[in-house]
């Protein structure tokens, strides 16, 4: 399937069929490659929850608005963030680039986050997203789909996770097959509404 027609092609599906199944090497296979999308300076500040546990993904389903895919999607990924991953011996993030990278690039990335917990925060919910938007075309590439879900409690579903102080949730990822086929797209906005040319 070629990129167009996954992007096409995926949507927000709302049911999902519970018996299908997903082995752990195709799981493996899929976040390998989704882990391939890019990050502002390789930080790679992304941390990725599979709940596999039926009784957690239902404790997460009570604080998710009931929603039915939080248990009945073959895979539930809580796509989580590392406030301080640019801290945390930033040079393996650019080990094997050429010196003159490397001396360039390890300062600047401290002094890009350090003390700017915005910076940080924003720069986690950029780096999820964008691994969000992979995982959900190689699901649609393999015959899946998926939903994005951030139709939940982000404090309670931290707790269940046991998610670290300096850890951020950013939203969740169903995978699995659908139930039922979706309605069509609604309501998109024209292209002219939306796109500005040079300046506001
Ligand atoms: C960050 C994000 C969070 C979302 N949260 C939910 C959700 O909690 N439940 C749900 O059913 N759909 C959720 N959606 C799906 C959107 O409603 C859907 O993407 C939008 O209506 C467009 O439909 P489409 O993706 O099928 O084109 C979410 C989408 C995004 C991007």
């Amino acid at each position: 399937m070629n990129v167009s027609t996954a992007i096409q092609e995926r949507r927000a599906e709302k049911m999902f069929d519970p018996a299908f199944t997903i082995s752990e090497q195709q799981v493996t296979d899929l976040l390998v490659k989704a882990m391939l999308s890019p990050t502002a300076f390789n930080i790679q500040n992304w941390r990725i929850v599979n709940v596999k546990d039926p009784a957690l993904r239902q404790r997460i389903r009570e604080v998710a608005w009931n929603q039915d895919k939080v248990t009945d999607a073959t895979l539930l990924f809580v796509l989580c963030a590392d406030l301080n991953a640019w801290a945390k011996e930033p040079a393996r993030y650019w080990a094997g680039a050429p010196q003159m990278y490397q001396d360039m690039l390890i300062p600047a990335i401290d002094a890009y986050y350090r003390d700017k917990p915005q910076v940080q925060r924003d720069e986690a919910m950029r780096s999820c997203g964008l691994l969000a938007m992979s995982i959900m075309l190689l699901a649609q590439e393999q015959g899946w789909h998926s939903c994005p879900i951030d139709g939940f409690d982000f404090d309670a579903v931290g707790k269940l996770i046991n998610l670290p102080d300096d850890h951020v949730v950013s939203l969740m990822i169903a995978v699995g097959s659908r139930a039922q086929e979706s309605f069509p797209r609604t309501g998109k906005l024209s292209l002219a509404e939306v796109l500005v040319e040079n300046s506001f």
